[in-house]
């Protein structure tokens, strides 16, 4: 896909981030081949979280060799209003930030440069921020990202009880957006996804790991539309239709 879809549907976006990186172009057709919805990029500055991934420099030449698949950059910099005209540039469709990286004086700002650079805005929550501040933001933002390990590194342990975040808000915004789910998801944890009204799901090292991606991909995607039909939430707004970007 190329764009975000306009009604909630379930959509998987591997992370790279657990890939051979030397073969980042390889990795994501691959993965993207096995059935993959979009591509979930981990961008880290050594700052925000202690490790270092990749940059727009990176992201630039992987959309060359990439030229129509949704890029979602998973910003977990210091300094986030620094990047969006060079995210933007690099072809990057969905620029997903975390309010712990800023203030709330600088929200507006941010969220009004990313859409002037004609990008989606992802607003991401660590596991030990409350849900609840993302009220303020959630008619101005298209994802809550909603982090199910301390953003850094892949491969670690999924938090089950960050659930009850995603269930707060389907219930609460039923049908208003996007909740994507990062960290330590796999077709064991899926479920719990599912069940609480998750429909974009990021999953690194699982997939990157298994020998049937394509059938992972797929169980992950049906569970997460059959939950979305039975909250019948599941495509509601618009018939399979995508927005233009
Ligand atoms: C963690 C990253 C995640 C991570 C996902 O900081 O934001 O996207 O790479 O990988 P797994 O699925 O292995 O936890
Ligand atoms: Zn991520």
């Amino acid at each position: 896909m190329d764009s975000l879809p306009k009604g909630i549907k379930g959509i998987i976006g591997p992370s790279i981030l657990s890939a051979d990186l030397s073969k980042l172009t390889d990795e994501s057709r691959r993965l993207l081949d096995a059935g993959a919805d979009y591509l979930h990029l981990d961008v880290m500055d050594g700052h925000f979280v202690p490790n270092l991934t990749i940059g727009h420099p990176v992201i630039k030449c992987l959309r060359k060799n990439i030229p129509k698949v949704y890029f979602d950059a998973h910003m977990m910099v210091a300094k986030p209003e620094q990047w969006i005209e060079e995210m933007a540039g690099a072809g990057v469709n969905q620029y997903t930030f975390h309010i712990e990286s800023t203030t709330k004086e600088s929200m507006p700002e941010i969220i009004r440069k990313i859409k002037e650079a004609d990008m989606k805005v992802g607003l991401g929550i660590k596991p030990k921020t409350d849900i609840s501040v993302v009220e303020e933001y959630i008619n101005d933002i298209d994802v809550v990202l909603i982090m199910t390990v301390e953003p850094g590194f892949g491969g670690q342990k999924f938090m089950g009880d960050m659930m009850e975040k995603i269930r707060w808000l389907r219930k609460t915004y039923p049908q208003l957006l996007h909740i994507e789910v990062d960290g330590g998801v796999s077709t064991k944890t899926i479920d719990d996804c599912a069940q609480a009204g998750a429909n974009m799901i990021v999953s690194g090292s699982a997939l990157i790991d298994s020998k049937q991606p394509d059938k992972d991909i797929e169980q992950m995607r049906n569970l997460i539309d059959e939950n979305l039909k039975s909250k019948k939430l599941h495509l509601q707004i618009t018939n399979n239709e995508h927005c233009s970007h």
